[in-house]
């Protein structure tokens, strides 16, 4: 789709039926949850999904298309990649968090668990509004970089220590709409990133 992709590490394909198992493992796990509590994935105000923006955006979307469960969708912005680079500079939470969490089956989702920093923040916010249950789901797990240790509880697929972009990931903000998970052409990146 874009001449500046070198590689691609994760296909379409693999991308669908993944996502498929990842909606019914969480599924399956919520409806455990909710059965041991007397109540179904069809109650209301059960359920919060919480995609962290921008990156979760195409993930979510075909994730919760394959669950039948009764959820809300409360979206945050965190920001930790301002511009043109490729390695964490901190996150921080630039917008509010849901209110209402309290006694909800929360699940987080993000596109990419790399340094940790974005999800070891959300999870110590979202802790401390006393839900029901945390659970973070991420598309790719870089297990390398780890500056605050956080772990996903379902993860689509383990990828090695490079800049991907695609199916929501972005470089300055692009190739978002790429629908595989790819590697740019070295070229594409300015030398001066790092
Ligand atoms: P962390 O805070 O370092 O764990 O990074 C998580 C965030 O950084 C993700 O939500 C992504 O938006 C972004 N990120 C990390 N690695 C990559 C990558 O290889 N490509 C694009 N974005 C990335
Ligand atoms: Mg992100």
């Amino acid at each position: 789709m874009f001449p500046e992709v070198d590689r691609v590490l994760v296909s379409e394909a693999q991308i669908r039926e993944r996502v498929g198992e990842l909606a019914s493992e969480i599924a399956r796990d919520l409806r455990a949850e909710l059965d041991a509590q007397g109540q179904t994935l069809q109650d209301e105000d059960q359920i919060v999904f919480i995609p962290i923006m921008t990156g979760a955006m195409i993930f979510v979307a075909d994730l919760v298309r394959q669950m039948p469960v009764k959820l809300s969708l409360d979206l945050v912005t965190v920001s930790s990649y301002p511009g043109e680079t490729v390695t964490s500079k901190g996150a921080h939470l630039a917008s509010d968090l849901p209110e209402n969490l309290a006694g909800k089956h929360v699940v987080v989702l993000d596109d990419i668990l790399d340094s940790g920093r974005t999800l070891a923040l959300i999870k110590r916010v979202v802790s401390e509004r006393k839900p029901a249950s945390l659970r973070i789901a991420v598309l790719l797990d870089k297990k390398t970089n780890r500056a605050e240790a956080v772990e996903a509880d379902y993860v689509g697929f383990e990828i090695p220590d490079e800049f991907v972009v695609g199916y929501g990931l972005d470089y300055n903000g692009y190739y978002r709409n790429h629908p595989e998970i790819a590697v740019l052409r070295p070229d594409a990146i300015p030398a001066r990133d790092g």
